[in-house]
């Protein structure tokens, strides 16, 4: 059965491609190859693919509908298909801060990406089923720690946020108007290899090992439930080969937080850095910047319970392969 992988050359679609296609199935990854971070970084993580068999990549844009249009049809991915296939929908314009600066990129990858991958997904007679990423910042104002599914999320604190969470409802409404099983993952702050040069661990060891000061926001007092990206996979996997039964309302869709449910401050984060670099980080204390919220923390109950989730990596393991993988990446780049 394939799969469509959506933001195959990001950090998390890479991972999961790779997972996919170790077991076996045929992956077809699409991706703009935007060049909202270094696109080269992209381009090495579907080299890091390219020798799967089953692999195939198109370049495309989910913000221009009839060019997705014009590509399910060539393929036969649309409504004449008469294979199973599953759709894993990562691509996304990310980032908190950025959403301040470039709205319109937020509208078009997260909302218009998002409708134009539903309206694949009605088009698709054996859809088996829908995954997709949200995010634990769609909890924004929330303040009950640790974060539930069931917990308001109806005051974001950034237009990215605005924009993850518009994606659960326009899901919501596919799925209950076109009965397709749909899962929806908040991802906590996923770090690890092959990751986002805009995220901590990557700008914190970047800093280190310069030597050069690296900014805390809200005085490294802030809390993030930092998620190993290993961890992440098996949950999309695990959520993947388990599409949700139908509710009360006979809708088949269900919403997971993926985190592993030990929140650290950014403080503990860069002494973990520090400790396995081997230096002291140089730190800029600054105040808390708008959009950022205070602490994140993952509830998985449900998570565990239902796909049988279980993230097991320590901070220090997952900080220990994250520095050797980029250090590596660096010197051969
Ligand atoms: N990394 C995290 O900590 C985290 C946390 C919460 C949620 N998420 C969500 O997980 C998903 C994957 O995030 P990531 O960290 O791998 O980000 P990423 O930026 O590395 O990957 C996203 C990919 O989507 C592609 N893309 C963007 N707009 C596109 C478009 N219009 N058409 C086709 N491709 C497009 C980009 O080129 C990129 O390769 C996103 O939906 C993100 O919102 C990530």
């Amino acid at each position: 059965m394939p799969i469509l992988l959506t933001g195959v050359a990001g950090f998390i679609g890479r991972a999961v491609a790779k997972a996919l296609l170790m077991r076996g199935e045929s992956v077809i990854g699409i991706d703009s190859l935007n060049a909202y971070y270094d696109p080269r970084l992209k381009q090495a993580r579907l080299d890091s693919l390219a020798h799967y068999a089953n692999f195939r990549f198109a370049q495309l844009d989910l913000s221009d509908p009839a060019q997705i249009r014009h590509f399910a049809l060539t393929e036969g991915l649309s409504s004449g298909a008469s294979d199973k296939i599953s759709i894993i929908h990562l691509a996304a314009q990310a980032g908190v801060r950025h959403s301040l600066v470039a709205p319109f990129d937020y509208a078009a990858a997260n909302l218009v990406g998002q409708l134009t991958m539903l309206e694949w997904a009605r088009d698709l007679p054996n859809l088996q089923h829908f995954v997709y990423a949200s995010s634990s910042s769609v909890y924004g104002g929330n303040r009950k720690i640790p974060f539930a599914p069931e917990d308001a999320t109806d005051r974001p604190q950034s237009l990215y946020a605005a924009t993850k969470k518009s994606g659960e409802h326009l899901a919501y409404c596919y799925s209950h108007l076109f009965h397709f099983p749909v899962t929806g993952l908040r991802f906590f702050t996923v770090y690890g290899p092959w990751g986002r040069p805009d995220m901590a661990a990557w700008l914190f060891t970047e800093a280190i090992l310069a030597g050069r000061p690296l900014k805390l926001f809200n005085h490294g007092a802030m809390r993030r439930d930092f998620t190993f990206i290993d961890d992440i996979v098996s949950g999309v996997v695990a959520a993947l080969d388990r599409p949700p039964p139908p509710d009360s309302e006979g809708v088949r869709q269900k919403i997971y937080n993926l985190g592993h449910d030990q929140p650290v401050t950014l403080r503990q984060f860069v002494a973990t850095l520090e400790q396995k670099i081997g230096r002291p980080a140089e730190i800029i204390e600054a105040a808390m910047e708008p959009g950022d919220v205070v602490a994140t923390w993952a509830n998985i109950d449900q998570a565990r319970r239902d796909l049988g989730f279980d993230p097991k990596t320590t901070l220090e393991h997952g900080i220990s392969q994250f520095v050797d993988w980029y250090r590596d990446y660096i010197l051969r780049s």
